[in-house]
């Protein structure tokens, strides 16, 4: 079977499926509280996609080129059973990698039942060591130590992982420091996430931007870094190793390095849209199809048919775009 490349050239290689839209955090720069309180709608159960719905999109999608798959949210631990869709999903044939994206809090009891079902790696989003920035961050006053024992038992049970930290000017860039000594001594890959315009929520300004050059001038001063090429075509991340040791840090530069030009990602909303492009205003719903009981052949045709005349490049046009954009916890991170 072809498999669809979009009008830039670029395949459908990376789907990232968001399990639910809630989460027991609420980062300022994600859902911030005044407007994800206690008012505010999530998406009923029943507008879930189910288990099966979601595997059966994804066996659909390996013969389009989808190779990779990552688990999302809101806090994908949150929704229940989340250890029974990686064991769905890692029977499927030419799905060679199966990642979750997660806060970290509720990570040390899913650990062992996750490394079990097949899950290959975890990414933890970390954004410091300090407590008091930590709690402050996360809106919720959720412990870092929690998120610490998530990662050990990560580790313990042989799962891979990465941490992701947004740095935001004024919030926590003196935690740059603290972040990649404890990384490099625990044997973690680091990530550090440029402030991002996700959604409409969030107030971002370009001035709470960390930008990589200064990041990297930052970890100069106590760190030996050596710059690596990429991992793979559309690999996210710029990464530098440590010449005197193991370990990798990364910088994930979408604002002043955007990468659009590789971006292979689809992502899956919980409700069943698929968004081509993170900025995106809204999806393409896939679930009334589904729902309304289309054929294998019928759901292929329509991602074909979305992903070939896709054109997206937000990051690489930043400001330009006049449309409204979904909340990233909503669409998938
Ligand atoms: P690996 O497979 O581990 O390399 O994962 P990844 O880097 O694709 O995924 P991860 O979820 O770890 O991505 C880290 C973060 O980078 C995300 O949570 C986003 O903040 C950002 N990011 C990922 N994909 C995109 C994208 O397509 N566009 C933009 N602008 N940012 C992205
Ligand atoms: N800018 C950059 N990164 C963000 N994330 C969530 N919101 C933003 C934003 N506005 C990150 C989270 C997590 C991943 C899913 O995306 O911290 O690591
Ligand atoms: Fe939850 Fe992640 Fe958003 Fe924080 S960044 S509110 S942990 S979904
Ligand atoms: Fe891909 Fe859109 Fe992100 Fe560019 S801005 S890398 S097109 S998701």
């Amino acid at each position: 079977m072809s498999q669809p490349v979009d009008r830039l050239g670029r395949g459908v290689r990376d789907l990232r499926i968001s399990l639910t839209d809630r989460c027991n955090f609420r980062c300022r720069y994600c859902m911030p509280v005044e407007v994800f309180g206690p008012g505010y709608r999530f998406l009923p159960r029943e507008d879930l996609l189910s288990f099966e719905e979601i595997v059966r999109l994804t066996q659909l999608l390996v013969p389009l080129g989808v190779e990779k798959v990552r688990l999302t949210g809101g806090e994908p631990l949150l929704r229940r059973g989340a250890e029974d869709l990686v064991a769905m999903l890692s029977s499927i044939d030419g799905v060679r990698d199966i990642a979750i994206t997660t806060n970290g809090v509720l990570l040390a009891h899913h650990a062992e039942a996750l490394a079990l079902a097949g899950l290959s790696r975890v990414t933890v989003s970390l954004d410091a060591m300090d407590g008091e920035i930590f709690a402050r961050m996360n809106g919720v006053g959720a412990k870092v130590d929690r998120v610490l024992a998530g990662i050990n038992a990560a580790q313990t049970y042989g799962l891979k992982v990465k941490v992701n930290a947004v740095i935001q000017r004024g919030v926590n860039e003196g935690e740059i420091l603290p972040l990649a000594r404890w990384a490099k001594a625990q044997g973690v890959d680091l990530r550090y996430i440029e402030y991002m315009d996700v959604g409409e929520t969030n107030g971002w300004k370009l001035a709470e931007v960390v930008p990589a050059a200064e990041l990297l001038e930052i970890l100069s001063t106590e760190f030996d870094l050596a710059p690596r090429d990429p991992a793979y075509r559309g690999e996210v991340a710029a990464h530098w190793r440590h010449r005197d040791g193991a370990g990798e840090i990364g910088v994930i530069a979408s604002v002043t390095r955007p990468f659009c030009r590789d971006c292979q990602r689809l992502r899956l909303s919980a409700d069943g849209k698929f968004f081509t492009c993170l900025f995106a205003a809204d999806g393409h719903d896939i679930r009334a199809l589904l729902r309304g009981g289309a054929e294998d052949e019928v759901l292929q045709a329509a991602v074909r048919g979305l992903w070939s005349v896709r054109e997206d490049r937000y990051s690489e046009e930043r400001g330009l775009v006049p449309h409204p954009k979904a909340e990233m916890s909503y669409l998938g991170g």
